[in-house]
């Protein structure tokens, strides 16, 4: 059993615990209830208020200029399981963003057609729809962008966008299915990237307990979950940065870890100080509860996760404001962990296409 399926195991165990408890004692927690974590103390309406901060939005945002299109993502998919499109034809994007694992490597830092691991850890790519600045430092703007990045990069899947094109155009199977989605129009980088950007779109997480609870569900997390929202909303400040549904404010901090990559800082002016060291919030849907974390894997657990924050993080110019060290308590802390674990909703699977 992995540990992820244990923990879901567990969730759905403790879950049902609770649900099978408040029944027994006929008289489950109901909608609208206070919560007292620790000092950090909330009123119904003050709960329901910030609940609705975090409600899934209901369609996903395709551009005007690739709009969605069945046949398009299923183009895409083909692609992004593709080894083909690396230099040495043994590197697909679905090496990296592993669909088994989390659409990521569980590597600290991932490693493409060179074997030389690349300077940051593998993103998991779900809910990459809503993603305003793509990259740790935000140096892609959209999905179309971005994906030109990993297919010519030396060290991923170095493969030259011209000798992409001649190759695609060499495999039959491709010609009829480029020229269903796009009639008349040649099999390039470009045709193809539209696909496998609109593949990408497509990946939306599932709806975990926490969605369940944000829908009304009062016992859809446990009692130690819903105190672990107000640490995460109140005394722990993680709201700062990880706010909305995706946990993330889309903005770039320096949250003081040791690392010496300036990160956003590569693309600012050299005078502003904020942005050196700083990476983009990453969402905490799906969280790798079981880590590597952060740009660089250089957490191994929650724990340490949660250790940083108590510290607040490296003293330095660039550190963000919004870093202060925050007190825990044992109780507060496994109400927290207790909580990102109603985050974890059923896997997004994907079993790899028949390619051409
Ligand atoms: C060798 C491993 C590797 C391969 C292959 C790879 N990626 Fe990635 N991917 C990464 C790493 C590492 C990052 C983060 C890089 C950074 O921020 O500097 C990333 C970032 C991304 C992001 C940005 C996510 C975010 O939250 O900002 C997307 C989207 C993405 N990859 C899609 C793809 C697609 C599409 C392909 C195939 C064309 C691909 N990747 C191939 C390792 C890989
Ligand atoms: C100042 C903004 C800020 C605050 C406050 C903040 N975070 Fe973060 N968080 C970030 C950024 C930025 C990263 C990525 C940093 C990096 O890799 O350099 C991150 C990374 C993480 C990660 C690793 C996720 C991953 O995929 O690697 C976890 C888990 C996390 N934060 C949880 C929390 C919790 C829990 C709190 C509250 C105790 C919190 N954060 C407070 C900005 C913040």
């Amino acid at each position: 059993m992995t540990f992820r399926r244990a923990l879901l195991c567990s969730i759905v165990v403790s879950s049902v615990a609770v649900f099978l408890a408040a029944i027994a004692r006929g008289n489950g927690p109901l909608p609208g209830v206070e919560i007292s974590a620790g000092p950090a103390q909330m009123s119904a309406a003050a709960i329901d208020e910030l609940k609705a901060k975090f409600r899934r939005p209901a369609a996903i945002p395709f551009p005007k200029s690739n709009p969605f299109d069945e046949k398009k993502k299923d183009l895409g998919r083909t692609l992004f399981f593709d080894p083909r499109l690396s230099v040495t034809g043994t590197v697909s994007c679905a090496s990296c963003h592993n669909p088994n694992l989390a659409w990521s490597d569980g590597l600290e830092r991932g490693v493409g057609v060179t074997g030389i691991p690349l300077p940051r850890r593998t993103p998991g790519i779900v809910d990459a729809a809503w993603l305003t600045a793509l990259m740790w430092d935000g140096r892609a703007d959209t999905l179309e962008q971005q994906a030109a990045l990993p297919i010519t990069a030396e060290h991923e899947m170095g493969m030259p966008l011209d000798v992409l094109t001649k190759r695609l155009n060499e495999i039959d199977g491709y010609k009829t299915l480029f020229e269903a989605v796009f009639p008349g129009k040649e099999i390039n980088a470009t045709t193809a990237i539209a696909a496998l950007a609109t593949y990408e779109r497509s990946l939306v997480s599932n709806k975990s307990s926490f969605d369940r609870w944000i829908d009304g569900d009062e016992l859809a997390i446990a009692p130690a979950a819903r105190r672990g929202f107000v640490v995460f909303n109140t005394t722990g400040r993680c709201n700062k940065c990880h706010s909305g549904w995706r946990f993330t404010d889309d903005s770039f901090h320096d949250i003081g870890l040791r690392s010496e990559d300036i990160g956003r800082g590569k693309f600012a002016p050299p005078s502003v100080t904020i942005m050196k060291h700083a990476f983009k919030t990453p969402s905490l849907r799906n969280a790798r509860i079981s880590g590597p974390y952060m740009h660089d894997g250089s957490i191994k657990t929650m724990e340490e996760v949660l250790d940083h924050y108590e510290k607040g993080g490296k003293l330095r110019p660039s550190l963000s404001p919004e870093m202060k060290p925050v007190k825990l308590s044992r109780q507060e802390k496994d109400d927290l962990v207790a909580f990102l674990e109603t985050l974890i909703g059923p896997p997004l699977a994907e079993k790899s296409p028949e390619l051409p």
